[in-house]
């Protein structure tokens, strides 16, 4: 798939050919991230069971959301389109894999996804599902060019977005592309703070959509 013209980083449409490249790219921009870490504390497996769960999530949200890649493939950005965000049986048997990582953490995986879903918007928006950028390529604009792609087609279509940042240093970043913290959770069992963060599309004034014309 060709990227858009004049776009920044060559940002386009990741396709299933990009996926092996990108769950090693994620599972090694997660690696640190205070989430990962919680729920994979084994340091030793948390890579292999990271890449794990970030193939079968690419090949989940292939199929109801938004997948973005720059042209290098060193970054990805992971949405579930509106409506789409919690994960149908389809999608819940395609985790099956995940089972024997997560078994000996089911009660804290089970609770900790609770805890986030009931916190859930219910008016229609994108789902940042997963934003990574290859740790050596972090700080030179991949993240920002990825990011402003689908909230392009946020704005274009006068949809909200949605995200939780699991690092309290992401809160500003995020909020330079429009986003706002609604409230800060903290997972159960001692687990990590979450920042829920909501981003308003412009009016539809301002982005021109094709009712105000
Ligand atoms: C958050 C993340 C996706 C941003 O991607 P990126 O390619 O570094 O993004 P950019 O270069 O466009 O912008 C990053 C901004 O944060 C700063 N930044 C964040 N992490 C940085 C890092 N590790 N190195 C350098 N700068 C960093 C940059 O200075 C930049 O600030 P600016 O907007 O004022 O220029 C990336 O740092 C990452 O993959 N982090 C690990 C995984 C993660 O936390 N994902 C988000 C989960 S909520």
């Amino acid at each position: 798939m060709t990227a858009h013209a004049g776009e920044p980083h060559g940002v386009r449409r990741a396709t299933r050919a990009d996926f092996g490249v990108l769950a090693d790219v994620l599972a090694r921009a997660f690696y640190d991230d205070p989430v990962t870490a919680w729920f994979y504390p084994d340091d030793a497996r948390r890579l292999r069971h990271a890449r794990r769960f970030f193939a079968i999530r690419l090949r989940q949200l292939a199929r109801h959301g938004l997948i973005h890649t720059n042209a290098e493939r060193t970054g990805a950005a992971l949405w579930a389109s509106p409506g789409r965000w919690r994960d149908d049986v389809r999608q819940s048997l395609m985790m099956l894999p995940m089972l024997p990582v997560l078994l000996p953490r089911i009660v804290r995986s089970t609770q900790a996804v609770r805890e986030i879903e009931r916190r859930h918007p219910v008016a229609p928006h994108y789902y940042l599902s997963v934003l990574g950028t290859e740790p050596a390529r972090q700080g030179g604009g991949i993240g920002s060019a990825l990011l402003a792609a689908a909230l392009r087609i946020c704005d274009a279509t006068g949809t909200a977005a949605y995200l939780e940042s699991s690092k309290e240093s992401n809160v500003s970043f995020y909020a330079r592309h429009g986003f706002a913290v609604t409230e800060r959770i903290e997972l159960p069992e001692a687990g990590p703070p979450l920042w829920l963060m909501w981003r308003e599309p412009p009016s539809r004034h301002r982005t021109g959509h094709p009712a105000d014309r």
